[in-house]
């Protein structure tokens, strides 16, 4: 049998997380010949470059070097690039991941030329069209052949859209297999202790979501709840370029000054990010894939947002959902602290098991 041609896009740094372990996986799957497309969105080394490096992910086949513009913009380049490379390079399947604007590009240049797209971590839905994310999800599902689910809720929410059944599969999460690997070596790393902390006894804090670092006032009211956090716990803060381009303003610079235990440094790589979050007393984050990693590790997530399109972590993870209400996060915050915060260990997330590339994989494998 002829091998197939597989690209597998990424281009923000949470997809490189992802993709890895579906390199992983491919050893085991001789008939698929993976392509890394890079498309750019993300080109800051400590976006890019150390994710690729610590995950162990091959040279890209491709790089669309896009960089920052606005959405239309940004998702236009990806697409007139992605069109330009597959039309010359056909590739059999073209598999993205996440809900960013490389997946939705990549998507749709794809099914304009009748190649079939594979979309991981389909059916996941915040029902908040606000948010970018949210759009990219329900476009790039519509437009996949197949569609690879996480959790139970993105197999219902396909359902209730109308995907046919023979498409949908729930095969568990990537994100985790990759964390599963890196696991013992980011547990001896203990990147806590570089900034004089001790495992347990710190806060790891990461914001970059448009919803909360966009705007000076909405960005304000949430410093002012962290600023309080650090006089209970220190607090590590990588800042995301989106989120250090507010907080550069004088109001914001005069907030933080008074607060010492609120150490702002520079976005990590995957390796230091996983150790400080699995040693850490609690992570407080609007991430999507933090809020799996820390239910994953047992760790409480407190989740600055309104909704989260992954409600397992609520239901069977260590989440809270805060949304805005800054009395329910000083609460779990205090329960937290007086040693109530790591749930008892749960029943495990139905195929968050370390193998889901490989399922991923069989499929695209075995499908004519
Ligand atoms: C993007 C994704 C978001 C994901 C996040 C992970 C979309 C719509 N958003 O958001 O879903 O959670 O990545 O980090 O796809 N910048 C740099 N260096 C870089 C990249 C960006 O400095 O390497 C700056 C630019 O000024 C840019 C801003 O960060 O304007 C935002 O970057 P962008 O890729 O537009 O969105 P993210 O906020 O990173």
């Amino acid at each position: 049998m002829a091998k197939r041609t597989v690209d597998v896009v990424a281009g923000a740094r949470p997809n490189f997380i992802k993709i890895a372990a579906l390199f992983q996986a491919s050893r085991k799957f001789p008939r698929l010949r993976l392509r890394f497309i890079h498309t750019g969105q993300h080109y800051a080394p400590e976006l890019s470059d150390i994710f690729l490096k610590q995950l162990g992910l091959p040279s890209p086949a491709h790089h669309l070097r896009v960089g920052s513009a606005s959405h239309g913009v940004q998702t236009a380049e990806i697409i007139r690039r992605y069109e330009e490379w597959s039309v010359s390079h056909r590739p059999d399947i073209c598999l993205v991941v996440g809900d960013v604007n490389s997946t939705i590009g990549c998507a749709l240049a794809s099914v304009k030329q009748n190649i079939p797209v594979a979309h991981v971590e389909a059916g996941l839905r915040s029902f908040d069209r606000s948010m970018p994310e949210e759009i990219n999800r329900i476009l790039t599902d519509s437009i996949s052949r197949w569609h690879f689910v996480t959790e139970p809720s993105g197999v219902i929410n396909l359902k209730k859209e109308g995907h046919p059944p023979a498409s949908i599969r729930l095969v568990g999460n990537v994100m985790i297999d990759t964390l599963f690997r890196m696991r013992p070596a980011a547990q001896k790393l203990r990147a806590y202790q570089k900034y004089g902390l001790s495992a347990g006894r710190y806060a790891y804090l990461t914001l970059h979501r448009p919803s909360n670092v966009d705007k000076i006032s909405t960005l304000s009211t949430i410093l002012d709840q962290l600023v309080w956090l650090s006089t209970k716990v220190p607090v590590v803060f990588p800042v995301h370029p989106r989120t250090m381009k507010n907080l550069e303003t004088p109001a914001l610079r005069h907030l933080l000054k008074g607060a010492p235990q609120l150490r702002l440094i520079k976005p990590l790589g995957y390796m230091e990010s996983l150790s400080l979050m699995m040693s850490a007393a609690m992570v407080i984050t609007d991430s999507g894939g933090m809020q799996e990693e820390t239910s994953f590790l047992n760790v409480p997530c407190l989740t600055l947002r309104e909704n989260t399109e992954r409600p397992i972590t609520l239901t069977r993870g260590t989440n809270t959902l805060i949304k805005n209400n800054w009395t329910l996060f000083r609460r779990r915050v205090k329960e937290i602290l007086a040693g109530q915060g790591r749930a008892e260990p749960r029943k495990k997330i139905p195929l968050w098991d370390g193998r889901a590339a490989q399922r991923i994989l069989k499929v695209l494998d075995q499908s004519a």
